[in-house]
């Protein structure tokens, strides 16, 4: 199987055939609960037969257009993305992927604001490609937020050289390397006074934390600071590429008189911003970003007290759907391991040596039984490794 396939990352043996909400069914009928949706897209779950219907009654319609047409059907859909970031007046592009969208930002900046570098936190993901994806030292600035985090060093801070950087790009997870380690708010803010004071624009990059990942509409929002341009990406389209650019109007107004042009064949296809807005009035009107949190909530509770009860557990820490188990080094057991044991007994979580962290992003719509089912069985493997047992009944 995938022998045609170009091997990207490390393959895990399985057959996933169909998907339903939480569950994922591979061909013999086995059950397992995806806690990662997906890569962190689906956070309304799989198969959304709500969404499933506004894509099928779509494609009978239409999938995609010339970049020169204009469709209403994207203007809606602008509106209700703009209306969530909460810019307005304000403009919106749709893409395909995060990186996409990201890396767009970052040209945007640049072009509005004629300053040579960009600046974001060490450990932030921002995209797979291009600019944000090299973020070369010629053209970004890094910071390591950590070395100012007891707030004794306040004053690296004064390495940025504000007064030549055209955009703060912030990713409010510290979730791309996995680690799941959320910026001080203090640290945010004063960086985002400080960009503003010389000029700079902020981006948010919510390609994870934003649609409801961290208990609210987006991540930023836990941090009082409005950006300029919003990046979306994964849970905007649940699963479906699609990703989005949000700007204030004075950017969009600028790009536009200033001759820039930027074309891609899949920019604001109907197919995609349909799904968007359904997205967002799916969430809105079922509630799902308080629902969701609600469950975050009792899923990190359960897992505190694995915290308090495991010397292995080190710490666990989240925000609403976004959540992280650091495991301590010395107590031979690895986030590798127990991923294939949580594995075996049919659950789907991310796992991140480097950090040694085991990941959950499950989606807002996750029942809370399969979340009482995951602890108990996280519970058991713990207690097997304590008591020196195998971690499974099977001998793994
Ligand atoms: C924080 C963040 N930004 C950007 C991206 C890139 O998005 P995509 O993989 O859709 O290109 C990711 C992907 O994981 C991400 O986590």
């Amino acid at each position: 199987m995938m022998n045609h396939v170009l091997k990207c990352h490390d393959i895990v043996k399985t057959d996933f055939v169909r998907g339903e909400n939480c569950s994922l069914y591979d061909s013999r009928g086995k059950r397992f609960v995806d806690l990662e949706s997906g890569i962190w897209c689906t956070v309304l779950g799989h198969s959304h037969p709500r969404l499933n219907r506004v894509m099928q009654q779509q494609i009978e319609k239409l999938v995609h257009l010339g970049t020169r047409y204009p469709n209403n059907l994207v203007e809606e859909a602008a509106i209700a993305v703009l209306d969530i970031v909460g810019i307005e007046p304000g403009k919106c592009v749709f893409l395909s992927s995060g990186s996409e969208a990201v890396e767009f930002a970052v040209q945007i900046a640049r072009r509005v604001i004629e300053k040579p570098l960009l600046l974001t936190f060490s450990n932030s993901y921002l995209a797979a490609y291009g600019s944000a994806g090299r973020k070369s030292n010629n053209e970004w600035c890094l910071f390591d937020w950590a070395m100012v985090a007891n707030h004794e060093h306040m004053d690296e801070m004064s390495s940025i050289p504000f007064e030549k950087i055209s955009a703060f790009v912030f990713e409010p997870g510290g979730s791309g390397s996995g680690f799941v380690k959320f910026p001080p708010k203090q640290i945010v803010q004063r960086i985002a006074l400080r960009i503003k004071q010389a000029g700079g624009l902020i981006i948010a990059n919510e390609v994870t934390t934003g649609m409801g990942r961290t208990g609210k509409w987006f991540g930023f929002q836990h941090y009082d600071i409005q950006p300029d341009i919003v990046a979306l990406g994964k849970g905007l389209g649940n699963g479906y590429p699609v990703s989005a650019v949000a700007m204030r109007l004075e950017i969009a107004e600028k790009l536009e008189d200033c001759g820039f042009r930027y074309a891609q064949s899949h920019q604001n296809d109907p197919l995609g911003s349909s799904i968007a807005k359904e997205v967002i009035a799916t969430m809105r009107e079922e509630n799902w970003i308080e629902r969701g949190n609600r469950v975050g909530t009792s899923l990190l509770q359960g897992l505190k007290r694995l915290e308090e009860k495991y010397a292995v557990v080190k710490e666990v820490r989240g925000r609403g759907v976004l959540l992280g188990i650091e495991l301590r080094s010395n107590e031979h057991l690895s986030v590798e391991g127990l991923y294939h044991a949580l594995l075996e007994e049919g659950f789907l979580v991310g796992y991140y040596p480097a950090g040694n962290v085991l990941r959950l992003d499950p989606s807002l719509t996750i029942e809370e039984e399969d979340v009482l089912r995951f602890l108990d069985c996280l519970n058991l493997i713990l207690e097997n490794k304590e008591k020196n047992r195998p971690l499974l009944e099977n001998g793994i």
